[in-house]
Order: structure tokens, then C-alpha cells, then sequence
């Protein structure tokens, strides 16, 4: 049976990093059978550059269909000005919701080569490999009321609102258990009970579901100390779970334990295993174009979909070997580079990756 990647490009090095991908997935297609066909769509600045919305309807709708989703990123320059409701990220944001892919999960892994790449010294973030799972659909990325209004003293006022309902919560929750149980069985909760009443529910409900994982040890730590803790001993934590927002600043700054925000994957889960699978980092504007991207974080998000949607282990790790075999070659993009290394483009990473999946046959 065939299955449907719905390949969505996107703007500025997202064409770049995604071309590299592809690349990857069709030399292991031809080479294990996996029977993947690819259909691209358009989403971000380029679909309302084409369509004039950065979400179209057909995109949606190939995305809907589709068994899991690969993307590039959105944004750019070019369009920051646009009303709000038509920048790129309405795209991103859209599909997350129409999909309803709750669940992202955001593994930081330093590979040995890079330890000098960090700026943490190596003591600190040697070994280092945890799971940031963020909430995806819900929280104060999506909570209505939102908006820019006019006060009666002729000041505007900005508002957006933090919401979770239990069963939000809950849903999470319950990935972040299981994605523990199969891990080093540690969860740390993130919140800001201190100060929000969503979060403090969000505490509770998680303390709750807990008690059916007695095998697990759950701890709750708030945002800024957690924030402070990932810097000051990243290694105390195995997987963390936590909000929307909170999920999107801890995993960047977990990005660079890792040496680069260019070497982080991640998948976009919904409750049935569909999911939407895309580097961490941004369209990076100022080096699009350039081919000096790396597109290591986007060849292992396909690992991700290899290994989450099609259930395909085996042809994941040889994506994951291969990457840790080019990195052995010494072959960096300029954002992993250091002394004695041999700079490399954005496809000559990616022909890297291919020819270590050749020699590891
Ligand atoms: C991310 C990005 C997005 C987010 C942006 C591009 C909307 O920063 O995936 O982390 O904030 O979720
Ligand atoms: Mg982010």
C-alpha cells in the first residue's frame, strides 16, 4: 500500500533543507521498499504570495489527506508587515489546529562530534538527550479572546488569553507518561502555578494522571526555574512536558545545548499516530538562498515520521546512523563548523547523509 506525504516546503531555507530530505527519503523508498509517493502544496508567504492566504484550501485539504506531513518552515521578511491574520505563521499555526496534532515531540541529542559546537562546556551537555513535549493546539497561541482594542482613554490595549481545559491537559499528559515509561521514566511538568490559575489546574490534572503511572517519577518545576535548570545541569532531566508557549522558549533554548538550533527535529502528533514532521528552527531570512542551511535537523524529523507514523524503526536508525556517520566524516554547515572541520553546503550535508546510508547496507 502506498503512503501520502504531503510535502509542504515552505519559505526561505525551507525549500533547501526539505529538498535535502526528500532526497534522503527517496533513496531509502527505492532502497527498502517502503512504498512513499510525495505530493508538494504550498504554505507560509509562498502560498499567499500564489493564492493570497498563507493557508490555503487545497493545502488543507492535501494535508488531510495525506498519512503524515512534512514541512520546511514560513516566514520571512517580505511578509512581516501583512495584517496578522495573513502572515506565514497563520499557515503553521493552522494546520497544527485544523489536524489537531496535540502532541509535539522535541528531542534534543547531542551528538558527540558536536560537544565543541555548544556554548555550554562540555561537562554540562555531553550525553545530553531529552524529550521537550510541548502542547501544540491549545493554550494562549489559540485562546479567544485576542486581539488589539481601543480603550476609552484612546490608549490601545493588546490581550490574548491562556486557556487549557482538562481534558486538554489530560490528553497531554498521558503522551508524556508514555513517551516516559519507554525513556529513562522521569517527567518533569512545567508550569507557572505560582502565578496563573490555568497553569495551577494544569498541575493538578497532571499530578492526577500521574497516579496511573506509578512507574513513572514526576516532578513540577516553574517556567523560569526549569528555564534556569536546562542551562545550569541539562542532564537532570529525561522528558519534560509543558504548555504551548513555554514548550516553544525551553526548546529553543534546548536547541542549543545541542550545539545548533540546526540539528533539532521534531513531530507533531495526533491522538492516532498522523503527524506533521518539521525542524525546530525558523526560515532563517537572512541565509535563504545562500545553501549553507543545515538540513540535518529536517533529515531527522523524516527519521521521526519514519518511526511515529509508518512505524518503520528499522529504516529510522539508519537515517540516525547515517547522520552520526557524516558527522564522523567531518563534513559541518556553517552553523555546526569548527576548526579543522570541512564546510560543507546544504547539499553536499545531504549527499553526505545519502552516501553513509550506502556504506551502511
Ligand atoms: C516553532 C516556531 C513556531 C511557533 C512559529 C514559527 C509560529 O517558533 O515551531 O517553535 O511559535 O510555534
Ligand atoms: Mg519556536
Amino acid at each position: 500500500m502506498t503512503k501520502k506525504i504531503a510535502v509542504l516546503p515552505g519559505d526561505g531555507i525551507g525549500t533547501e533543507i526539505v529538498a535535502e530530505a526528500v532526497k534522503v527519503l527517496e533513496y531509502l523508498n527505492a532502497d527498502m521498499d517502503l512504498g512513499l509517493v510525495f505530493e508538494y502544496g504550498l504554505i507560509g508567504g509562498a502560498a499567499y504570495d500564489a493564492h493570497g492566504t498563507p493557508f490555503p484550501d487545497q493545502t488543507l485539504a492535501l494535508a488531510k489527506q495525506a498519512d503524515a506531513i512534512l514541512l520546511g518552515a514560513v516566514g520571512g521578511y517580505k511578509w512581516e508587515s501583512l495584517d496578522i491574520s495573513m502572515r506565514p505563521e497563520k499557515g503553521l499555526l493552522g494546520l497544527r489546529s485544523h489536524l489537531q496534532l496535540f502532541a509535539n515531540l522535541r528531542p534534543a541529542i547531542l551528538y558527540p562530534q558536536l560537544v565543541a559546537a555548544s556554548t555550554l562546556k562540555p561537562e554540562i551537555v555531553a550525553g545530553l538527550d531529552i524529550m521537550i513535549i510541548r502542547e501544540l493546539t491549545g493554550g494562549i497561541y489559540f485562546g479567544q479572546p485576542r486581539g488589539v482594542r481601543l480603550l476609552d482613554n484612546g490608549e490601545k490595549q493588546g490581550y490574548n488569553t491562556l486557556v487549557y481545559s482538562e481534558s486538554e491537559i489530560r490528553r497531554i499528559a498521558h503522551v508524556a507518561f508514555q513517551t516516559a515509561q519507554k525513556r529513562n521514566r522521569r517527567l518533569c511538568s512545567v508550569d507557572k502555578a505560582n502565578v496563573l490559575e490555568c497553569t495551577e489546574l494544569w498541575r493538578q490534572v497532571v499530578a492526577e494522571i500521574g497516579k496511573q503511572y506509578p512507574d513513572v517519577e514526576l516532578s513540577h518545576l516553574y517556567v523560569d526555574n526549569a528555564a534556569m535548570q536546562l542551562v545550569r545541569a541539562p542532564k537532570q532531566f529525561d522528558v519534560l512536558v509543558t504548555s504551548n508557549m513555554f514548550g516553544d522558549i525551553l526548546s529553543d533554548i534546548s536547541a542549543m545545548l545541542t550545539g545548533s538550533i540546526g540539528m533539532l527535529p521534531s513531530a507533531s502528533l495526533d491522538a492516532n499516530g498522523k503527524g506533521m514532521y518539521e525542524p525546530i528552527h525558523g526560515s532563517a531570512p537572512d541565509i535563504a538562498g545562500k545553501g549553507i542551511a543545515n538540513p540535518l535537523a529536517t533529515i531527522l524529523s523524516v527519521a521521526m515520521m519514519l518511526r511515529y507514523t509508518f512505524n518503520r524503526a528499522d529504516a529510522a536508525e539508519r537515517i540516525e546512523q547515517a547522520v552520526n556517520t557524516a558527522l564522523d566524516a567531518n563534513v559541518r554547515t556553517a552553523d555546526i563548523y569548527s576548526e579543522g572541520m570541512q564546510k560543507v553546503s546544504t547539499p553536499v550535508m545531504g549527499d553526505a547523509v545519502i552516501s553513509a546510508l550506502k556504506e551502511g547496507v
